[in-house]
């Protein structure tokens, strides 16, 4: 089958290659090169060009009578239904979303979309090509009726590139602990993919390891002076990160209730002498912190 891809950035390229592995007969094409001027010769177009692209490419297309009429069009944008490429709609033989759920980086290293999900979603036709096309790259294909797409762009944003920004700050942890920073990201990877493991196998709240799973607020008391002392700007994102794990330790249980009270207090306190939120937990106790605070003597509690 031929496919044309428009748009040879990390995503184009990276579905390019992915689908000539298959067999597939692929034509990329740069964006900033414009929309052909011949008429395109696949039964799939795949537009993988920036989302705010999507609007005046679908446009310029359909105007240019390019797109023949027993083709579909689909688009890659995570947050944006097919309807952002309607243009098209009168010109082919459908639109879709075509959304696969995976982190695409560069546009040389190219990840691995087997087991993969990809959202589809769109008129008739164009939803069953791209299906076919996602089951080829051994992706799940996946149409939720009500998907609330910013909701779903902004979960799997929250869960890739948090991940890359946990990482990096991660990085400097390492680094400032004596680990060389070549080593770090080669140390960080295969932890990541264990996470990502746990992850899929296991779900959640199992997912959770370490010491708020375990309830050790000592062990995370002394984590927060060290990054106090040696990591300031990683302190905000550390308590973020433990709060938000206190509802899943809690609901696995491997420790007394008691402990992660403890952990929630250890928690304020750092976020007290930060200036950063503390989950909310109806069933933890409040006490004054015992901490001395940063920013000197409280005043009036202000917190409730
Ligand atoms: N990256 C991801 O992890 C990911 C995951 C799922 C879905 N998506 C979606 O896939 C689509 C493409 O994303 P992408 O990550 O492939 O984006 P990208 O790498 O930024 O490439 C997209 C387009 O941006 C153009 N571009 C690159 N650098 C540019 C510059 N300096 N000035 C002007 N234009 C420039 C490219 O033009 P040329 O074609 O001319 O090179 C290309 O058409 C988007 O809808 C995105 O939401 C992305």
């Amino acid at each position: 089958m031929k496919v044309f891809i428009l748009g040879a950035g990390k995503v184009g390229r990276a579905l390019a290659r992915a689908l000539r592995k298959k067999g597939y007969a692929v034509t990329l094409r740069p964006a900033r090169k414009g929309v052909p001027t011949t008429p395109i010769d696949a039964r799939v177009i795949i537009l993988a060009v920036r989302d705010r692209q999507l609007g005046p490419v679908a446009a310029d297309l359909a105007a240019s009578g390019v797109v023949r009429r027993n083709a579909v069009v689909v688009h890659n944008a995570g947050s944006l239904p097919a309807d952002a490429i309607a243009a098209l709609r009168g010109s082919c033989a459908g639109i879709a979303q075509m959304h696969p759920m995976i982190s695409f980086a560069s546009k040389t290293f190219f990840p691995e979309l087997t087991r993969g999900h990809c959202h589809v979603k769109g008129d008739p036709e164009a939803e069953k090509r791209a299906r076919a096309l996602a089951k080829r790259l051994g992706m799940t294909p996946r149409t939720f009726a009500r998907l609330d797409t910013v909701g779903y762009h902004a979960a799997a944003g929250l869960v890739a590139n948090g991940a890359a920004a946990l990482a990096a700050m991660g990085e400097e942890l390492l680094v400032v602990s004596g680990v060389p920073r070549k080593d770090a990201p080669k140390m960080l990877g295969p932890l990541l993919r264990s996470v990502a493991d746990n992850v899929e196998a296991l779900g959640f709240p199992e997912a959770l390891t370490g010491p708020v799973r375990r309830g050790d607020a000592g062990a995370i008391e002394r984590q927060i002076a060290l990054l106090r002392e040696r990591l300031a700007p990683a302190l905000p994102l550390f308590v973020a990160s433990a709060a938000a794990q206190l509802p899943l330790a809690r609901a696995i249980g491997d420790a007394p209730a008691a402990s992660f009270d403890a952990v929630r207090e250890v928690l304020a306190n750092a976020a007290r002498a930060k200036g950063a939120k503390p989950a909310k937990n109806k069933n933890a106790k409040r006490r004054p912190s015992a901490r001395p605070r940063a920013n000197g003597p409280r005043k009036k509690r202000q917190r409730r």
